[in-house]
């Protein structure tokens, strides 16, 4: 991205309180990738927008994520889920009966864990491996109401090769499935191509890419 917007969309970010820088250290002490502040007002943002009442988080590390949801709601549940024990031990300490916000904790595959979840779910953040977020759509759609928004993490940059996504997302033919030769890129950035693709395709869901942070994409349900 240029850096002249980068420094600008960081000069505007919004800022942490005092939890949240604690989680910042945290995840900049132990190299842990956030969302970090750009994205995370995006996530207080779409909570504010949609009065969230009912969250889900594919892929919660030790809650930074959530805290920034948890900033936008009055109330309500975010899901988190963790394969990482450790981290989720660490959201908990961090997050547990702050910002009077019921926070779930669920250890194990966020995949398998949606499925104990009927929502309707206000907001969905994908934010766990890009190669799984198709299926993970696949697994809320229908828990999603119209208005209702998912919004998956690092789809410009960070674990995907951003060119080489434009280029398959910018193909005439289906970008994934009818090409002679496969595509030889690694898994999250094909993932996040059929990620991309599906949500641009389907006429239920409206979907703008935003450059905060590593790219996110926010697909509202519509019909
Ligand atoms: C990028 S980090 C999440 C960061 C978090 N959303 C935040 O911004 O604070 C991705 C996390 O997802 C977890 N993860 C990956 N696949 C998962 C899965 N299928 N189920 C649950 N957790 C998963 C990883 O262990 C890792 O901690």
């Amino acid at each position: 991205m240029d850096e002249q917007l980068r420094r600008l969309l960081g000069a505007v970010a919004p800022t942490h309180d005092d939890r949240q820088s604690r989680m910042l250290d945290h995840g900049v002490a132990e190299g842990f990738p956030t969302v970090g502040p750009q994205v995370g007002g995006v996530l207080r943002l779409l909570a504010r927008l949609t009065d969230a009442t009912d969250v889900f988080e594919f892929g919660s590390g030790f809650g930074y994520s959530a805290s920034w949801f948890a900033r936008g709601m009055d109330g309500g549940r975010i899901v988190l889920t963790e394969y990482d024990d450790e981290e989720l031990a660490l959201a908990r300490e961090f997050l547990d009966g702050a910002y009077g916000v019921d926070f779930v904790f669920e250890s194990g595959d966020a995949m398998a864990a949606v499925g104990r979840y009927d929502g309707p779910f206000d907001v969905v953040l994908l934010d766990h491996e890009g190669a799984r977020y198709a299926p993970a759509l696949a697994r809320v759609r229908e828990k999603l109401e119209p208005g209702g928004v998912v919004v998956a993490d690092n789809v410009t940059a960070g674990p995907v090769d951003a060119e080489t996504l434009s280029v398959m997302l910018d193909t005439e033919e289906d970008p994934l499935v009818t090409r002679d030769e496969p595509w030889d890129v690694d898994t999250t950035t094909e993932g996040i191509a059929s990620y991309l693709d599906l949500v641009r395709s389907d006429p239920a869901l409206e979907t703008v890419v935003l450059p905060a942070g590593e790219g996110v994409a926010v697909s509202v349900r519509v019909g």
